[in-house]
């Protein structure tokens, strides 16, 4: 017997079958291809999707588990696209009345926060930064209880690097895009603002950094030389890339000073980025921390987190009728 887990946030349509906190059978059918075109999720598009991606992996799935063996359905409530959301609650819903099973609603930036234990001890107390393309936030976990200590103000983490890879003419999703390229140039060469908040607060904000690369790039920066990327390109790409890491770095050091714990987990899209993982492996050693991120099955929009944190945090169901699609859903809601 186990859970049977449906993320429908944004794009990536997943189902997964989670049994004793361990996740045996996951699929994801992912929608790059459709929102590539338009450099960025299109939510009516993921929607329709959805609508077509779920029965086709839950078919499969009940291929190879059986009816019998689901003992609880969990399902991603939000936050999310409200459409898309939408899809994967009334699917739940309904699949939990007809198997006359209980309803788990999970916080998909919760799921996010723990997927790096996926398949080790939670530790009772650390921090969690989630960084993904929509959402950049740091949370102090303790036993049960998660408290945001800073979020962005503006842009995601990951939508940065979507739009500053947009105004290089590179596909969507950014991120791989930008992660890949990077290190073909010098991190040093372009000084980019680093934001101070007015009001003193930690909050991240990328926004800044992504208009002052829009104005190079509108005012002539020779971004392309023959079809190719010019190695000053490479060199504001590297740059680029350096300010963000430096940033979550620069908030998880100040933070940890507020609450020295043992352990970090990073965790959501951005999380995949080698220079981020670097330089959190390089400022952990240094403290006694241990940096946890997520397998690479588990870092972008998965149903194995979901079902994951159902059983793992001992979520409680709710009667299939009383589950909602929440966009906004914030953390300890
Ligand atoms: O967690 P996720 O799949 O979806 C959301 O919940 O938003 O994250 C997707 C985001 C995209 O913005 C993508 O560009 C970014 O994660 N991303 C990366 C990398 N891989 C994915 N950003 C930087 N470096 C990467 N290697
Ligand atoms: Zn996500």
């Amino acid at each position: 017997m186990g859970t049977l887990a449906i993320e429908t946030s944004c794009d990536e349509t997943s189902v997964a079958f989670i049994r004793d906190k361990r996740v045996e059978r996951q699929w994801i059918a992912s929608q790059i291809a459709i929102h590539r075109p338009y450099h960025g999720v299109v939510p009516e598009l993921a929607s329709r999707a959805h609508l077509d991606n779920l029965p086709v992996l839950m078919q499969r799935m009940f291929k190879s588990i059986r009816r019998a063996d689901v003992e609880r359905i969990a399902v991603t409530q939000g936050p999310g696209l409200v459409g898309a959301l939408l899809v994967g609650v009334a699917y739940a819903k309904g699949l939990a009345l007809n198997l006359k099973v209980p309803l788990v609603p999970v916080n998909h930036i919760e799921a996010h926060l723990y997927s790096p234990f996926i398949g080790a001890p939670i530790p009772r107390e650390f921090l969690g930064l989630v960084v993904s393309g929509s959402h950049s936030s740091l949370y102090h976990v303790k036993g049960r209880a998660a408290a945001r200590l800073c979020r962005t103000r503006d842009d995601a983490a990951g939508e940065a690097y979507d739009k500053v890879a947009k105004l290089f003419g590179l596909p969507y999703p950014g991120g791989p895009e930008i992660d890949r390229l990077a290190p073909g140039g010098d991190p040093k060469a372009v000084p980019l603002p680093f934001p101070k908040m007015s009001d003193g607060s930690m909050d991240f904000s990328f926004s800044g950094i992504k208009s002052r690369i829009s104005f190079m790039v509108h005012e002539g920066f020779p971004v392309r030389r023959r079809g190719r990327l010019t190695p000053d390109a490479l060199n504001l790409l590297a740059s680029f890339q350096e300010t963000v890491v430096k940033i979550l770095v620069s908030r998880l050091d100040h933070f940890h000073r507020i609450h020295p714990v043992r352990h970090v987990s990073i965790s959501g899209g951005v999380a995949a980025n080698r220079r981020l993982r670097e330089r959190v492996l390089e400022w952990s050693a240094g403290r006694e921390v241990t940096a946890h991120f997520p397998s690479s099955e588990h870092i972008t929009d998965n149903a194995g987190m979901i079902g994951y944190l159902a059983e793992a945090r001992h979520k409680k169901s709710v009667h299939p009728g009383r589950v909602d699609a929440v966009p906004n859903l914030e953390v300890g809601e």
